[in-house]
């Protein structure tokens, strides 16, 4: 009997996770394991949703959304019994290595598990658009996270040109700027308002002022979900009271950054990362998150890789302020 290798996403899906799943099902065949498929994340390892995968089971997917295998969050994974059951799952179906593709909450969950279960082998793939985990220069969805919301913001800017508006956008990122801020730099925002630095709305309304003294005549400003200054509507409900110059508008893009067809460099992101994760595992690595650093692939123990997110560049904050002159 062929040693087996299981796949699941966790968390909130990416784009690009297809791509991964692709990469390591074929990998695993190429290498001569069975790869089996776990569905909705750690709560289908628990109720034991599993079933083996083919190369033709993974075929034409590598550009599409989402994932067939389903995503999700377990709060039963985040207790004993249920991570008990999750092993009784892996054990059932024999299976000891697993690869994960996911963010902090699931490679925390990993970390415990295998403190509990030694035996296992796990490996982390990073997919998340929020590009927050320290470890990897990219994760798996950012790239195509951002690219839609500059696509959104550039369509705004046309209306806000022609109509004279200021335009709040607001973008994901509960704990994480990355999207906004490489999107206000991408679509030469007036200002960005991010959760990683202290909202300044003094500095905003001189931003604009400075705009409107030479004859703007319209604004963006991108706010990220989780900024200390509330969503885009209510920093649109206080500038409202100290900018009246320009009528105000609010838009929040949602859920749509997380769908539709992952861009290139994502697809070739999670086929490498992919890849080299079922490699790894073959060699015996465990307890880690692959990522890309400066091009290379490098493992980072989980424990590291959930315990401090990746820093915000302060150069792309500065662009940001320098370039709206
Ligand atoms: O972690 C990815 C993410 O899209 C965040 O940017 C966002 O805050 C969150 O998930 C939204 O979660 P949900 O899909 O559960 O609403």
């Amino acid at each position: 009997m062929k040693e087996r290798i299981g796949v699941l996403c966790s968390g909130g899906d990416a784009p690009g996770m297809n791509a991964a799943i692709r990469a390591v099902v074929r990998t695993a065949l190429y290498l001569g394991y069975e790869p089996i498929g776990i569905y909705r994340g750690y709560e289908g390892l628990i109720s034991g949703q599993v079933t083996p995968l083919s190369a033709s089971s993974v075929s034409g997917i590598i550009h599409r959304g989402g994932t067939i295998l389903g995503a999700g969050r377990s709060p039963r994974f985040l207790t004993p019994e249920g991570r008990k059951a999750a092993y009784e799952t892996l054990q059932k179906h024999n299976i000891q290595k697993i690869i994960l593709i996911g963010g902090d909450g699931t490679f925390k969950g990993a970390k415990v598990f295998l403190d509990e279960y030694p035996d296992l082998q796990i490996l982390g793939l990073p997919g998340t658009i929020d590009n927050d985990l320290y470890g990897t220069d990219l994760t798996i969805g950012f790239d195509t996270a951002v690219n839609i919301a500059v696509e959104a913001v550039d369509r705004l800017r046309d209306t806000a040109a022609a109509m004279g508006r200021l335009f709040l956008v607001e973008v994901m990122g509960r704990d994480s700027g990355f999207i906004a801020l490489y999107t206000a730099v991408a679509c030469g925002a007036e200002a960005v308002l991010i959760p990683e630095t202290p909202t300044d709305f003094e500095a905003i309304v001189r931003v604009l002022e400075r705009g409107w003294q030479r004859q703007k005549t319209s604004a963006i400003i991108i706010v990220a979900e989780g900024d200390e200054a509330g969503g885009a509507l209510q920093v649109a409900a206080q500038l409202e009271q100290r900018f009246p110059h320009y009528e105000i508008r609010a838009t929040v893009l949602g859920h749509i950054q997380r769908g539709g067809n992952p861009t290139a460099t994502d697809r070739i992101l999670a086929s490498k990362l992919g890849a080299v994760a079922v490699e790894r595992l073959h060699e015996g690595a465990s307890g880690a998150m692959l990522g890309v650093q400066n091009g290379e692939v490098v493992l980072t123990p989980f424990f590291r890789a959930v315990k401090a997110h990746q820093p915000v560049n302060p150069l792309l904050l500065k662009l940001v302020e320098i370039l709206s002159l």
